[in-house]
């Protein structure tokens, strides 16, 4: 097979790129990613060099790039993950979440049902979304497949939208399409923008660790190798229009979470008990701060077979392992050098 991974250069994007060269050494993988500032092909280092790898670097919001990309590849699946991410980011610049989120999803259905056209055998178009677009929950309960969607930040309104389109464009030309919406992921070569990465790198640096509103929202997380490892049996074994959960079973308080997190560091870091926790700073709450999300994930574990390999508190430690192992990419992350080569080394392309 020729697989398409769309947004392979991102967080996510990198642990499934590198799972499907690794699990899979007879397909060929073309990743497709502009390279914002969350696409760094430093997350790649070690699979770059693979022969039944490619990078090509494009904008999904070009449709005539889009076009010609398939015209001149025979792509049997596209795996899309490509999208703006974080939901602050969607606070304060909704317009570039449509841009890449919902119109980017719709050019790259668009040239797959144009490519692939009359002959949609063996093909499939794999969206990659977010439990985000059910909205919140009270203290109880779990969102399933046909919990109605309710979004509430940009970012979750703009990943809902392009969930629809994916329906929509199997509903009307028989595209075939499966779609997963997971919950928060965590692990290594994350944008340390997002709570874990973002808190491991200021306890690093004896910087305050913010915590939104009273650290009182729920969210469940899994493993990023995980993730990568369910989008690999939907892929091959999922039922094409359907939907399937994607979670871990694994509910942590925004702040249980963090005075965890500040054990394990002050451990690691051989500091004294309490150092990091003595950083946590509570702050303003977000704008329409989800209070809960928790992903009832059975239909995947009944029907394909998944789940989770690890548990929350060998994936943390082995996550805080890794960013401590991994200075420099965090500190190159974080100081933009990355951005500034990229932009040295495809300037004018
Ligand atoms: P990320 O921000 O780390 O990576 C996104 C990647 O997409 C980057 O490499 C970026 O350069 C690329 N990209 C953005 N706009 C693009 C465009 N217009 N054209 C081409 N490439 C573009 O995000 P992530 O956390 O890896 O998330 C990947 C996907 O998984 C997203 O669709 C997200 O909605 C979904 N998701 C994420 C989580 C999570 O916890 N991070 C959970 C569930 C679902
Ligand atoms: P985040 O990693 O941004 O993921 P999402 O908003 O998609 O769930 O945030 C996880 C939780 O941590 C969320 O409830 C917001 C909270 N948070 C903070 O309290 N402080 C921070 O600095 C960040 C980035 C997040």
């Amino acid at each position: 097979m020729h697989i398409l991974v769309t947004g392979g250069a991102g967080f996510i994007g990198s642990h499934v790129v590198r799972h499907l060269l690794h699990a899979f050494p007879n397909y060929t993988i073309t990743n497709l990613d502009k390279l914002t500032y969350a696409g760094n092909l430093a997350n790649l280092k070690d699979v770059e060099s693979m022969s039944n790898y490619r990078f090509v670097k494009g904008d999904i919001t070009d449709a005539a790039f889009l076009e010609e990309l398939f015209a001149g590849n025979r792509f049997d699946g596209v795996i899309h993950l490509a999208a703006e991410s974080h939901v602050d980011r969607s606070i304060s610049s909704p317009v570039e979440f449509v841009m890449s989120n919902v119109l980017g999803t719709v050019n790259l259905l668009n040239a797959a049902r144009v490519a692939w056209e009359g002959d949609f055998e063996g093909k499939r178009f794999y969206h990659v979304s977010t439990d985000e677009v059910y909205g919140t929950l009270g203290r109880e309960g779990m969102f399933t497949e046909t919990t109605a969607y309710d979004p509430h930040s940009p970012y979750s309104a703009s990943k809902a939208s392009s969930d629809h389109f994916v329906r929509a464009f199997h509903d009307t030309y028989g595209l075939p399409v499966v779609i997963s919406n997971c919950s928060n992921n965590y692990g290594s070569f994350q944008f340390p923008e997002k709570l874990i990465p973002l808190f491991i790198n200021n306890i690093r640096h004896n910087k305050p660790l913010p915590v939104y509103g009273k650290g009182e929202n729920v969210r469940d997380w899994l493993w990023v190798v995980d993730h990568a490892r369910a989008i690999d049996v939907i892929f091959h074994k999922g039922a094409t229009g359907e939907t399937y959960n994607i979670g871990g079973h694994n509910e942590w308080t925004n702040i249980d979470l963090i005075h965890l997190l500040c054990r394990i560091m002050d451990r690691k870091l051989d500091r004294q008990p309490g150092t990091s926790e003595s950083l946590i700073t509570y702050v303003t709450d977000r704008a329409g701060h989800d209070l809960r999300y928790a992903i009832d994930a059975s239909k995947l574990q009944r029907e394909l077979g998944w789940v989770p390999s690890i548990t929350f508190e060998e994936g943390l430690e082995a996550t805080v392992d890794w960013y401590l192992s991994n200075q420099e990419w965090l500190d190159e992350v974080t100081s933009g050098a990355y951005q500034r080569y990229y932009e040295e080394m495809y300037a004018g392309r």
